[in-house]
Parts: structure tokens; sequence; C-alpha cells
């Protein structure tokens, strides 16, 4: 399956804007690309503003529909595993396997958004980082370029490699039009004690396939996706 497993050192740090940003630069290369968020919670909650709901957004710049997109949802904004509980519907590792794998067979290449960290359970036995693992894909990971990225950021590196997982970057979202020291330092940082190369994602003013393709052209998607050959 080629394809990328975006995660990140948190929720909200820009795991759905990198995956978007991703899968439109991709898309606008002409390469016919798929995106899936295997399990999406929190439908019950607005939206944040100015952005829509990760499945519409995703949806949106791969020319899916959002029911594609994200085939198991979920209402309250909880972790996936509590999600599951409340509804009466476990989670099984089969099936959202499965749903992953059929996306990937109408793509050259597959975008996955993951659901909050690599340690954030699906169900009593099943998380996120045994579903990437699963799926052998390498992992983008998104993590904030301001104060506790380094620990943050870290943490998740180490977690990954700990199970095996390749990790093809760390994309530092959104990155200041002018960065500060700490930013600099930061990215610096984490690629050295790291051994990770870190890229770094602009801000994206509005949830627009054109502007997000802008943006995602600078990073090495091609680099990412041909190291994990
Ligand atoms: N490159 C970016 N451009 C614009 N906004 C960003 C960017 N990266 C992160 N954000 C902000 O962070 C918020 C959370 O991003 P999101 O991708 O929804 O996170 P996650 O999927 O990790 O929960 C967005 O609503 C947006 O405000
Ligand atoms: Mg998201």
């Amino acid at each position: 399956m080629r394809g990328l497993f975006v995660t990140g050192t948190d929720t909200g740090v820009g795991k759905t804007v990198l995956a978007a940003a991703i899968a439109a630069a991709l898309r606008g290369d002409g390469v016919a690309v798929a995106t899936l968020k295997p399990i999406m919670t929190g439908l019950d909650e607005p939206a944040p503003a100015q952005w829509p709901h990760d499945h519409e957004l995703l949806a949106r710049v791969a020319g899916r529909q959002p029911g594609e997109v994200a085939p198991r949802t979920f209402g309250p904004a909880v972790s996936p595993h509590l999600a599951a509980e409340l509804s009466g519907t476990p989670v099984s590792s089969e099936s959202i396997e499965e749903s992953v794998r059929e996306a990937a067979t109408c793509a050259e290449v597959l975008v996955v958004e993951g659901v909050g960290g690599l340690l954030v359970p699906l169900s009593d036995d099943y998380d996120v980082r045994a579903l990437a693992r699963a799926l052998g894909m390498p992992l983008v990971i998104a993590a904030r370029p301001g104060l506790g990225t380094i620990n943050h950021t870290l943490l998740t590196l180490e977690s990954a490699r700990l199970a095996g997982l390749k990790v093809a970057g760390v994309v530092l979202t959104p990155w200041p039009r002018d960065p500060g020291t700490i930013e600099e330092s930061n990215r610096e940082t984490i690629a050295r004690l790291g051994a990770v190369e870190v890229a770094s994602l602009a801000r994206v003013e509005r949830a627009e396939p054109e502007l997000l393709r802008r943006a995602g052209r600078s990073l090495p998607i091609a680099r990412w996706l041909d190291g994990a050959r």
C-alpha cells in the first residue's frame, strides 16, 4: 500500500491541515490520491471557525465524499475507545484495517489521518500505533512549532520507533511567516535529537484546496514516499 500515515503529537496540532495539504499537492501533480480518516469522533461539536470537519476537508481535497473518507463516525468528542463503547459498537482492528485497504484500491497514493496521537486507544487492546503498524505506511508527524514541542515530538518518535514504525518526517505547523529564535531552535533541536527530517507547513488562510496545494508543495512528499519503498 503506497501512502502516508499522518499522526501528531496531540489532538489539535494540525494533522488534518497537513494531510489535506499533502493530498492537495499530490492531486495538483496529477496523482490519483485518496484520503481516509478511519475513525472520527466529535461530529456532535461544531467545526472550528473557518475549518470544516476533518472528513469534509479531506474529501474536498481528494474529490471524494465525506462518507467515503470517514467510514466510522461518532458524535461525542471523546477518545475513540470511549466513543465506540458509548455507542455500543466496539471498534475491531479487522474492520478498520479493511476499510483502509479498500480505500487504497482506488488510488495511487493513500493519505490516512490518524486519531489524536499514537497511543490513543481505539479499543481496550488496539490503538493508533497498532493500526499504523498493521498498515505498514511511513509516518508523518504533525507537531506544534512553539514551546513544548520538543518533548512531545521526541516522545512520539520514541514511541513510533519502539514499535518498529518507519518515520518519514516531522512537520511543524503552522510555521510562522517570521519565525523567531524559539521556532528555529525547536526545528534544529528536533532534527538533531530525534535524528529525523523536519519540514514546516506555512499557515493556510482558508480551507481551500488551491491554498492547501500551494502550502503543501513545499513539503518533501516524493522523498517521504520514495524513502518508504
Ligand atoms: N498550516 C496551518 N494553517 C492554518 N491553520 C493551521 C495550520 N496548522 C494548524 N492549524 C490550526 O490548528 C487547528 C487544528 O488543526 P487540525 O488540522 O484540525 O488538527 P488535528 O487534525 O491534529 O486535530 C486548525 O483548526 C487551525 O486553526
Ligand atoms: Mg484532525
